[in-house]
């Protein structure tokens, strides 16, 4: 065990959590929820994706919520860019780091971003020199890294190749994402090391949906690993558009609750997100899908 005495939390749920909304999120509202993550002490935030509207309507906003947002000093903003037009798209809005989204899964690959995971490394090439040459930190996403909707199980050795073909451009950072949430802990466990064959321990997260209620599980395996950075959504919102059935990413609140139950630090004020991922739920019509805000709100009626 070399449990890490502080995580560093990147909330996904703007981005990760509110793409998949059939009903329209208005900017001013993903705006609000940025401000009320970043007031509880978030330090990164994934704020929206610069895709194609055809493909992913809720994101067409993306330049306006950027522009929107006060931000905060020490709070990093992430965007999605799969592609240049991605890319010269988000530089105007003055992310601090872009992602890049490949996949371990062919089938995956060619349903979210229309082309092999070869042809997804050389449209990503450009992007990565052209984020580094202006100082901008480049993070990339490996999807499927144990379980594929159309594949299913994924080998980690297909995890090893993309990590690999992606540190080969220069990609600075990997997360390693169960997008459908069918990991468990075990399976989680031997992703992460193939990724870290290619990646420091610094420069790796970990990106669970939690489909399965396993998300928590597999978080606490990869801290025993040394795993300090993960991917969280407010309220645990979302699911992915090419994982059909998928739920969203372990909640925040949970992940928070767990870490600081076990002495972890993570700069963040539990109450303060709590309300964060109420107003977002409140706004959607449903109550926060996180186990932790259920009992604190409950806590707090009573
Ligand atoms: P394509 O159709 O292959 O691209 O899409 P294209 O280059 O042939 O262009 C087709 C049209 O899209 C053109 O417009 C382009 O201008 C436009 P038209 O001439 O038809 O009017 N276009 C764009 N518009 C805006 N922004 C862009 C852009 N690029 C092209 N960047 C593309 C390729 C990647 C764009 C498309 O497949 C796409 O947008 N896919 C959406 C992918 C996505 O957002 N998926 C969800 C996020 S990933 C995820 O959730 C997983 C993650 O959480 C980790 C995990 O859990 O696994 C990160
Ligand atoms: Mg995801």
């Amino acid at each position: 065990m070399q449990l890490p005495s502080k995580v560093k939390i990147v909330d996904v749920g703007p981005r990760d959590g509110l793409q998949n909304e059939k009903g329209e999120v208005p900017a001013e509202i993903k705006i609000g929820l940025v401000h009320r993550l970043q007031d509880a002490g978030l330090t990164e935030i994934e704020v929206t994706s610069f895709v194609s509207p055809k493909w992913v309507p809720q994101m067409a906003d993306a330049a306006q919520v950027m522009a929107g947002i006060e931000r905060k000093s020490g709070v990093r903003y992430s965007v999605l860019t799969p592609n240049m037009k991605g890319f010269e798209a988000a530089v105007a809005s003055r992310p601090d780091e872009i992602v890049v989204f490949a996949a371990a899964s062919e089938a995956f690959s060619q349903r979210n971003i229309n082309c092999s995971i070869a042809e997804s490394i050389e449209r990503f090439a450009p992007v990565v020199a052209a984020a580094k040459a202006q100082g901008i930190f480049v993070r990339g996403a490996i999807s499927c890294a144990v379980g594929c909707p159309y594949e299913g199980e994924v080998a980690p050795e297909r995890v090893e190749m993309v990590a690999r073909l992606l540190k080969g451009i220069g990609v600075q950072h990997v997360g390693v994402a169960d997008t459908i949430g069918v990991g468990t802990p075990l399976k989680v466990q031997r992703a992460m090391e193939a990724a870290l064959k290619h990646y420091g321990i610094d420069d790796v997260s970990g990106h669970y949906h939690d489909t399965y209620g396993q998300a928590l599980g597999n978080t606490l395996a990869s801290l025993e690993m040394g795993v300090w950075q993960y991917d969280t959504s407010s309220a645990g919102l979302g699911g992915c558009p090419y994982a059909k059935g998928a739920t969203g990413n372990v909640a925040t609140e949970d992940v928070v609750y767990m870490l600081h139950g076990m002495g972890i630090d993570t700069g963040i004020d539990l109450d303060k997100l709590i309300d964060a991922g109420k107003y977002i739920s409140d706004f959607l019509g449903r109550k926060p899908n996180s186990r932790a805000s259920t009992a604190i709100l409950n806590k707090r009626a009573g």
